[in-house]
């Protein structure tokens, strides 16, 4: 599905919208995966060179299906034509948790630390939220300091603590599960 466009001024001053891409953003999405995955992977779950061998026609299928899927949507943050933030969230797929989701966000080193993760996250909430996803879930490795600080920032609970999940070299890594429970419901 596609998410409502929104503008939003960054603690620096800096503009960006914040929309669904669409395949013709493909080229945009994949220049920032790929980035992305070389400057952070260790916080996320795939190694650095994860998205370099995607083609640009691959992405703008993977795009395109997404327009189609009734509840998952991925949002970009786009400052002029280049991405610098995504988020994508997912329904959980089971018939006893539709409402229920999960998520993955990241942000350029460039334009971390001036309000673009939680201008993401917001704006997932409201969206979810919007198509009755009101349980919201995520792992997170033990030592992300500013993730950390991001999902209890805006109502996310430390529930439990996974161990050994995460094989990053040669260490198996602890994560923490969060979760968040929109007010009012349950
Ligand atoms: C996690 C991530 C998405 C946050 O994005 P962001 O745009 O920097 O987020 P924000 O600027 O909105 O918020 C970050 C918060 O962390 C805080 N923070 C930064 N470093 C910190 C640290 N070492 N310890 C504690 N808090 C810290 C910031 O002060 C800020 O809080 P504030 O707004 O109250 O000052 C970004 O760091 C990122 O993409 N990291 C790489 C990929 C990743 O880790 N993804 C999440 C995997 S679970």
């Amino acid at each position: 599905m596609l998410t409502s466009p929104i503008t939003v001024v960054l603690k620096n001053g800096k503009e960006v919208t914040l929309k669904s891409p669409l395949p013709v953003n493909a080229s945009a999405v994949l220049t920032f995966v790929r980035q992305l995955f070389h400057e952070s992977s260790e916080n996320l779950n795939g190694p650095p060179a994860q998205f370099d061998l995607i083609s640009q026609k691959q992405e703008a299928e993977f795009l395109e299906s997404l327009i189609g899927a009734p509840k998952d949507f991925m949002i970009c943050a786009f400052y002029k034509k280049a991405v610098v933030g995504n988020l994508n969230l997912q329904q959980i797929a089971t018939p006893v948790s539709e409402h229920c989701g999960q998520f993955g966000i990241g942000v350029l080193n460039s334009f971390q630390n001036i309000g673009l993760g939680a201008a993401l996250l917001k704006q997932c909430i409201v969206e979810a939220n919007r198509h009755g996803i009101w349980n919201l879930r995520m792992t997170v490795r033990t030592f992300n300091k500013p993730a950390i600080a991001l999902y209890e920032k805006l109502g996310f609970r430390r529930v439990g603590t996974l161990h050994a999940v995460a094989k990053i070299g040669e260490k198996y890594l602890d994560e923490y599960l969060y979760q968040r429970i929109e007010e009012g419901r349950s």
